[in-house]
């Protein structure tokens, strides 16, 4: 199946609170496996970037669990960031979890200017160009910085697209169904992703992984980047 965009920023208020409900946990949750996985040994202290960090759900999770972190997250959307706001405030989290509006490529208004862990979640597949993320990456890093991505995987037809929906998204609110059948086909394969790796010049330190039967991971350390 070709790849189809889908549009960019999501600043519709509707999709800002579905994705900051409860209907994305699983994913959330398998962000945070797959971080606990691939860097077992890593006791961060400085700040995440989480690019494209949405109503900052995984933001939220990882100012839990690394409580000596700070995590700033940035998004187009002002409604998402608004969202994220609100739920950092509920939980008391909003001194350490910063989110700020950004557009990718523009030059972000970071608190830092590169962070010891970049994360990002079902960001990739709304950029039109992917080097994009791969570029932000080598911009915001320290030179060790770990890495975790995790995104969708475009299926080889419609017809799968629609079976991965309907597998593991069968009960979800209408407005998450049509967005996610939109982000499959607007997805990269994992050749594709490879590929983007080694254009990005990344391809040595970081790995690339297949985690679910939609979803892949490039996670790494920055550490000997060339
Ligand atoms: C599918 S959502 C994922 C949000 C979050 N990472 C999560 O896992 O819930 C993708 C987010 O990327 C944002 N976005 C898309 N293109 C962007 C760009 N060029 N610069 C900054 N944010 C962008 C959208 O506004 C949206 O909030």
């Amino acid at each position: 199946m070709q790849r189809v965009l889908e549009s960019a920023l999501m600043n519709d208020p509707e999709q800002a609170a579905a994705y900051g409900g409860h209907d994305l946990d699983n994913a959330y949750w398998l962000f945070e496996q797959c971080f606990t996985k691939y860097f077992p040994e890593l006791i961060p202290d400085g700040a995440f970037l989480d690019l494209g960090c949405g109503p900052a759900a995984i933001a939220l999770r990882m100012a839990r669990r690394f409580p000596n972190c700070e995590i700033h997250g940035i998004d187009g959307a002002p409604n998402m960031l608004a969202q994220g706001r609100k739920a950092a405030q509920r939980e008391g989290l909003e001194h350490q979890v910063r989110l700020i509006h950004g557009i990718l490529p523009d030059k972000l208004q970071t608190p830092r200017n590169r962070y010891g862990v970049i994360i990002s979640n079902s960001f990739l597949h709304h950029l039109a160009d992917p080097m994009i993320l791969w570029n932000a990456i080598h911009d915001y890093s320290l030179p060790d910085a770990a890495v975790l991505i995790i995104d969708l995987l475009r299926p080889a037809t419609e017809e799968q697209a629609h079976h991965v929906m309907n597998t593991y998204m069968a009960d979800a609110p209408a407005l998450l169904r049509r967005d996610m059948m939109h982000s499959l086909c607007a997805a990269f394969t994992l050749d594709e992703v490879v590929s983007q790796l080694q254009k990005a010049g990344l391809a040595e330190c970081l790995s690339s992984a297949k985690v679910t039967p939609f979803q892949f991971a490039v996670y790494g350390s920055l550490t000997g980047r060339k």
